[in-house]
């Protein structure tokens, strides 16, 4: 049985005082849930002080990107080691704001991906199609390409990545892919992983779905066999609505 995972992608959204806050109402509000593993990804400049406020809760860190090398003359860019450091525990990678509006391509993310597995980080990694990738039949080669060169090389170490299905048509659209179309796809993604390893491997791997996934919609998607969660954009930015998916999935 996969424990579910509900982390929330806070994207460029909080200052750090701000971050400190709505970490303070998440656990208010989470306190005493063990069913689901939650996480939280703010921007970097805010983890020292989400940190602070995540020690000793069930809330866990999570950063929104990592570089590949381990230091260096990279100038912007964060080492796995110095999120590490701070106390993070997951981080997003691969997400499609940066495949769209950064560069991001399949062999960067596995570059991230291996990375943060070197470090002990728990990578998230995110797949998923465009509209015009759907609508053009596309859907399946895409996803299965992302999964499979996004993860690939990783040895025993794949057990531990987890993966969130996005449809970028989905993101931030209010146009949820209904509870069937995201399982379809979860299911694909399953199948891919047991080509990359054994099908023990990819029972274990928990695929969180993630676009406009809202206390409405959340119990029915993680009701889907192959769905084991959510990475949440909007509605992680309010502790009562992040806090409302979260506890559709105890
Ligand atoms: P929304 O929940 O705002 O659609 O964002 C989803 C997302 O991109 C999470 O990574």
């Amino acid at each position: 049985m996969r424990k579910k995972i509900v982390a929330g992608n806070w994207k460029m959204n909080k200052t750090a005082s701000e971050a400190a806050a709505l970490i303070q109402g998440i656990k208010k509000e989470v306190a005493g849930i063990a069913k689901v593993d939650v996480v939280v990804c703010p921007p970097f400049t805010d983890l020292k002080d989400a940190a602070a406020a995540c020690a000793g809760s069930n809330v866990a860190l999570g950063a929104q990107n990592v570089h590949w090398e381990a230091s260096g003359a990279f100038t912007g860019e964060i080492s796995a080691a110095m999120l590490k450091d701070l106390g993070v525990t997951y981080v997003i990678v691969g997400h499609s704001e940066r495949r769209q509006y950064f560069g991001e391509t399949d062999e960067t993310v596995n570059k991230r991906t291996k990375a943060a597995l070197a470090a002990g980080l728990t990578p998230i990694v995110c797949v998923g199609e465009t509209l015009a990738e759907r609508d053009g039949g596309m859907m399946e080669e895409v996803v299965v390409r992302q999964t499979k060169e996004g993860l690939s090389g990783l040895g025993d170490d794949l057990a531990k990545v987890v993966i969130a299905y996005e449809p970028v048509w989905a993101i931030g659209t209010g146009r949820t892919a209904s509870p069937a179309q995201a399982q379809e796809v979860h299911a694909l993604i399953r199948r891919t992983l047991a080509e990359l390893s054994n099908g023990d491997v990819a029972n274990s791997i928990r695929i969180q779905y993630g676009g406009s996934m809202k206390p409405e919609n959340a119990g029915e998607l993680m009701g889907q066999p192959d769905i084991d969660g959510g990475l949440i954009g909007g509605a992680a930015l309010k502790a009562e609505s992040f806090a409302a998916i979260i506890k559709a999935g105890v």
